[in-house]
């Protein structure tokens, strides 16, 4: 009985929702249905759970997350072509079965960068092919910007990096072009607002598109916290890749209750005291306020869950606070009641 999120946002973006599969029944699809217009995989569209063998692709559990959108008529985004994290270890080995990481012959490691382009290729180009009318927007690339500051290039030191340089974005976004001319291709990455990375992920970006690699937009992940970063930061950060050219949309919106790290955190729920959930709405109030007055710029905004009772945050807050710890990032609370925050961003 209370009015829907995405209506009240539709003359300005989709409202979207981090999933599982087993969300997709019950009383939160019931919440999706109502509220959101768009969603998102939070795992099982990653590397590790599409293709776990090289050439053994499992569509199972990704697949019900399509179908769940077809019917319901909403936007779906793919997350993640390719990543760093939750990414098999045999897309690394050569053809021996050693870490190409490790190879220093020069012949030896151009061949391996080789295999590599290619097994990113026929990743792409299979689940691309598979779900190119299902989606609206791809993450082709996630995370690939360094956190250390000390990195000058700002460039992550994975292995796909490290075996690849940059090769690997280039290819990714190429092919997912390649396999759908329509496809909406985004680089995505958190703390997108913070210096260095705002500018490594600028210049990165930049250089790209001068090259011709086909990017459409950026995608600003936005895990953040009740005070950080600010609202400028925020601004400057979207109207800066929107002077590229480029969409933004946010990806994975959460507000966590603490800083960093997230210790100490409230035991329970029922610790959490009203006026944190107060300043949480008040934080809440003055994203959106930005974000509708964006709106040209931004095509989607996207929590990365549905309400308090599932979050990746809960396990960041138990692993700093002893296993004991709860945090409260979304507008819904863990018995699905709106909090304070939804009528702030209603309002
Ligand atoms: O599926 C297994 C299950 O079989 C096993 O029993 C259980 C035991 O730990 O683990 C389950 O896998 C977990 C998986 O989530 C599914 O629940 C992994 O341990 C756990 O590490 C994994 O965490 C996910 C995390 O990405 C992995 O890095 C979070 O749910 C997910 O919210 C999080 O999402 C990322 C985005 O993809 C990228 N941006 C940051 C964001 C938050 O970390």
């Amino acid at each position: 009985d209370v009015a829907p999120m995405d209506k009240r946002y539709e003359d300005s973006f989709t409202i979207g929702a981090a999933v599982e599969p087993y969300q997709l029944e019950g009383e939160e699809a019931e919440i999706l249905k109502h509220h959101y217009n768009s969603i998102v995989a939070e795992n099982v569209m990653k590397p590790i759970n599409i293709q776990p063998e090289e050439g053994k692709f499992n569509f199972t559990e990704a697949d019900k997350i399509v179908k769940f959108a077809k019917e319901n008529n909403m936007d779906l985004r793919f997350h993640t072509l390719i990543w760093h994290s939750q990414v098999p270890e045999w897309f690394f080995l050569d053809k021996d079965g050693k870490p190409m990481v490790d190879e220093t012959d020069p012949k030896k490691r151009e061949k391996n960068k080789k295999l590599l382009l290619k097994r990113v290729e026929k990743h792409v180009k299979t689940i691309v092919q598979r779900y190119k009318d299902d989606i609206d927007s791809w993450d082709v690339v996630n995370e690939v910007i360094d956190d250390n500051p000390q990195n000058e290039k700002g460039l992550r030191e994975s292995p796909w990096y490290l075996i690849t340089g940059t090769d690997f974005i280039k290819v990714a976004f190429e092919t997912a072009r390649k396999y759908d001319k329509d496809a909406k291709l985004y680089i995505n990455d958190y703390n997108t607002e913070v210096e260095p990375k705002r500018t490594h992920l600028y210049n990165l970006v930049k250089e790209l598109l001068e090259q011709g690699v086909p990017i459409d937009g950026v995608g600003h992940q936005s895990h953040i916290q009740l005070g950080w970063p600010s609202i400028q930061e925020t601004e400057d950060a979207i109207n800066l890749f929107a002077s590229l050219g480029l969409d933004n949309q946010i990806t994975e919106l959460d507000v966590s209750l603490y800083g960093w790290p997230p210790a100490p955190a409230y035991p329970t729920y029922e610790d959490i005291p009203d006026e944190v959930f107060q300043t949480q709405a008040e934080r809440y109030d003055a994203l959106f306020e930005l974000y509708e007055k964006l709106d040209d710029k931004i095509s989607n905004v996207t929590f990365w869950g549905i309400a308090d009772n599932h979050t990746w945050l809960d396990d960041r807050a138990e692993q700093y606070n002893n296993g004991i710890g709860k945090d409260a990032p979304f507008v819904f609370d863990i018995h699905y009641n709106v909090k304070p925050a939804y009528h702030a961003i209603m309002d």
